[in-house]
């Protein structure tokens, strides 16, 4: 088993902003993946549940770039997630009877596409994904079309979350790659060719790294735009995929990290394009644990709100709380500089 393959495929897996805030130690076959707060800290990250979701992610492609040499990892947790660096995870891989990994062929062409999609609502992949997503007991999985007018409310009323709310903005801020040079200076963060924005707007979003600017922007009809891009690009989708828990235990969590890399791999060898719609379930997820934090007007009762809404629509039972949600539809391969670069696994393995 070559180990550095197995690291640069778990690198593949998506971090809130690109943050990937693991780093990886061998001990023979044994890969135990830390977890750094340093770079995951974040003000969308409300009970780390963005870092579970990517921890669960991170060891899910671990396990399917190890099934290539036919190895298969039993899976040590060590929750919750600490305030310093520690291992959060230990892969224990062993020789497995089990074939390879159905996905593996694509794991490492996962990316997010902000881009608008061209619909698919009746695309057989569905069908499949529901089948796979039954095998995890604990996770429900749905999806949902575009009708519900009252919940894309929602989802556009909270992620202007991300430009209204001061430390969410600074915290986006910290991780946006603003030119051609902070894009070769990072392997990390999100390169403005990621964002699906034009060249010309380039210019308003760097001044909008200093709050004044963002603030005024804001007053002056920024959020009206914003909210028009974004309801355009749901607009153009198939459907919304919902993941909820029936248990807000950090292991649950994980579990649906793993699951949402699983239909995220699959969504993009089917040629359909994700992206992930997180203002809204990783704060209606706090709401219904009781951790949200403090807000500004109207937010708290907004998140308050979307928990029976999200429910109904992806006709879960009170017994499951609302965890993730993704937008996605066909589209046509991104373009190299359309996808977020990766640290090199040699940076990120420690001794
Ligand atoms: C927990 C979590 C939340 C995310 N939330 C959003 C989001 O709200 N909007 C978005 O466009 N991307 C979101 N992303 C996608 C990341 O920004 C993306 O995975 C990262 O930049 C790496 O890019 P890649 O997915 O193309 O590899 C999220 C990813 C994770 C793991």
């Amino acid at each position: 088993m070559n180990h550095l393959e197995i690291v640069k495929a778990a690198l593949s897996a998506p971090t809130g902003d690109n943050c990937q805030p693991f780093s990886f130690s061998w001990h023979e076959n044994d890969l135990s993946i830390w977890f750094n707060p340093d770079r995951a800290r974040h003000f969308m990250d409300v009970g780390l549940a963005a870092s579970l979701l990517s921890l669960g992610a991170t060891i899910e492609a671990a396990a399917i770039g190890a099934s290539a040499y036919g190895m298969a990892p039993a899976i040590e947790l060590q929750l919750p997630l600490k305030q310093e660096k520690a291992i959060a995870a230990t892969l224990k891989f062993v020789k497995s009877a089990i074939a390879i990994d159905p996905l593996q062929p694509h794991l490492l062409n996962r990316a997010t596409d902000r881009r608008c999609y061209q619909g698919g609502y009746n695309h057989e992949v569905f069908t499949a994904l529901a089948a796979e997503a039954a095998a995890y007991p604990t996770i429900s999985y749905a999806t949902t079309s575009l009708e519900n007018a009252d919940f894309i409310e929602q989802i556009l009323h909270a992620d202007s979350i991300v430009f209204s709310h001061r430390d969410a903005q600074q915290d986006l801020m910290r991780w946006l790659r603003l030119s051609d040079d902070e894009i070769a200076a990072h392997r990390d963060g999100m390169p403005w060719t990621t964002l699906g924005i034009k060249p010309h707007e380039l210019l308003f979003l760097r001044a909008c790294r200093r709050w004044w600017v963002q603030s005024l922007s804001n007053k002056i009809g920024g959020l009206k735009i914003a909210r028009q891009v974004l309801k355009k690009q749901i607009l153009s989708s198939a459907r919304l995929i919902g993941l909820g828990v029936k248990t807000s235990a950090p292991n649950s969590i994980v579990e649906a990290g793993r699951i949402a890399l699983r239909i995220w791999v699959r969504l993009n060898a089917d040629g359909f394009g994700v992206q992930s719609l997180s203002a809204l379930p990783l704060f209606t997820f706090a709401a219904s644990t009781g951790s949200l934090p403090e807000l500004n007007p109207g937010y708290a009762e907004l998140f308050e709100s979307a928990v029976p809404t999200f429910r109904r629509v992806m006709g879960w039972s009170d017994q499951i709380t609302p965890l993730w949600l993704f937008r996605t539809g066909i589209t046509t391969p991104l373009a190299p500089r359309m996808r977020c670069p990766r640290l090199r696994p040699d940076e990120v393995v420690v001794s």
